[in-house]
């Protein structure tokens, strides 16, 4: 962090040099003000540019991020069942983790806690918790057991859960208890583990707090209000608790990636820009320590910059995308509707003269 830190007060110093020569050598203001315009959007974009480099390859490269391992022995992820909290937890125990493993099917968990225990050698522990329900319900059992822990580093605040398409808020879909649910996973989850975990963390002076969200909280996503609104929370949360907690070494960490392919997101073959749960976990281990808010991965961090410059330079633009994004989503989901709607009422009917047939040539 230090480095770029170095580096702004660096683009600073330019700038002062090159408008201490221009006064000086006379020239008009208009010209002067266009040249400092050219000269601060070049700036910006160089010191982007050099920040994304360096903490993607350059310092990972060098050693200047944080080896999960030195925080602690055991690493807790929620939602490690499937997709980008299976990646973590597989991805960890490699790094010579132990891992907790909390999500809600137990054959799952055990199934995934014997891999990992044959292949890396290292020690699970299961938590069932089903994240839907209060956290009232569950925030005791899930201290006493990582209670019983010693040397926790890393919470990965993964689990979450999304629309399986888009829905306008006034559609009865969206009932209280989709509300409910969906403000429980997607924030109460990371609140309790936070809740708990901190303390210990505090402790030993030592540890990090991923936090996984999306890029639907720097965007927003309309007809998936409810899901992006829980992401800009924890965003926010995350960023409120690294400035709390700014003088002690815990590290925390927002990601928000735009597509992965998983369960999830219904994509299967990765691509360059919906990479695989492997690939991007990968890269977010690396940004341990040098990325404290990030999509993580390389081609979706091209795109944020992207958005930031047209809001700076076009205000409104970004909101103007979004909105034509999102209905161009709600009308391929329309059409689609329609389309399986009339294959459905088409095969009904074919059902319907079938058994029609059937109990004519019965009578016959
Ligand atoms: N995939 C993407 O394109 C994408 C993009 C941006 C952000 N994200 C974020 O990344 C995170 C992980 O997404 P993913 O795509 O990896 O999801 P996923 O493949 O659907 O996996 C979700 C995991 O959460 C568990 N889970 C679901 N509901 C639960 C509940 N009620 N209680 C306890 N555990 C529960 C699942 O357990 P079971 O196996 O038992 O169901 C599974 O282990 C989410 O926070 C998501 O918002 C994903």
């Amino acid at each position: 962090m230090a480095n770029l830190q170095h580096n702004r007060y660096f683009c600073g110093l330019l700038i002062s040099i090159f408008t201490s020569a221009y006064i000086l050598s006379d020239k008009t203001i208009v010209n002067f003000l266009g040249i400092v315009f050219i000269l601060f959007l070049m700036i910006q974009f160089g010191s982007k540019t050099y920040t994304g480099v360096y903490t993607t390859w350059i310092g990972p490269y060098l050693g200047h991020n944080i080896n999960p391992r030195s925080l602690g022995r055991w690493a807790i992820v929620s939602g490690a069942t499937d997709g980008l909290g299976l990646e973590y937890s597989r991805q960890l125990a490699a790094n010579r983790m132990n891992i907790v493993l909390v999500s809600r099917s137990p054959e799952k968990l055990a199934r995934v806690a014997a891999e990992l225990e044959d292949e890396f050698k290292i020690e699970t522990k299961t938590i069932v918790v089903d994240f839907s329900r209060s956290p009232t319900e569950y925030f005791e059992f899930l201290r006493d057991e990582l209670g019983k822990l010693e040397n926790i580093g890393i919470l990965v605040n993964n689990v979450g859960i999304c629309y399986d398409k888009p829905i306008p808020f006034d559609s009865t879909e969206v009932s209280l208890n989709f509300m409910q649910t969906l403000i429980n996973i997607n924030i109460f989850a990371a609140l309790t583990l936070t809740k708990i975990v901190l303390p210990f963390m505090m402790e030993r002076n030592k540890g990090a707090i991923i936090n996984i969200g999306s890029i639907t909280s720097e965007i927003g996503l309309p007809f998936f209000s409810l899901y992006s609104s829980t992401k800009s929370f924890i965003q926010q949360f995350t960023a409120d608790l690294s400035k709390e907690y700014f003088n002690t070494k815990i590290i925390f960490q927002y990601q928000y990636p735009s597509y992965i392919t998983s369960k999830m997101s219904n994509f299967k073959k990765p691509t360059l820009f919906v990479p695989s749960p492997k690939s991007y976990v990968q890269y977010a281990l690396k940004s341990l320590g040098l990325q404290t808010s990030s999509p993580i991965w390389p081609w979706h961090r091209i795109v944020i910059p992207l958005i930031h410059g047209y809001k700076f330079l076009m205000p409104g633009f970004t909101d103007d995308v979004t909105q034509f994004y999102a209905k161009c989503f709600w009308i391929g989901y329309l059409k689609r509707k329609i389309k399986r709607d009339k294959k459905q009422a088409y095969s009904n009917k074919q059902g319907d003269r079938e058994s029609c047939q059937c109990s004519q040539s019965v009578t016959i």
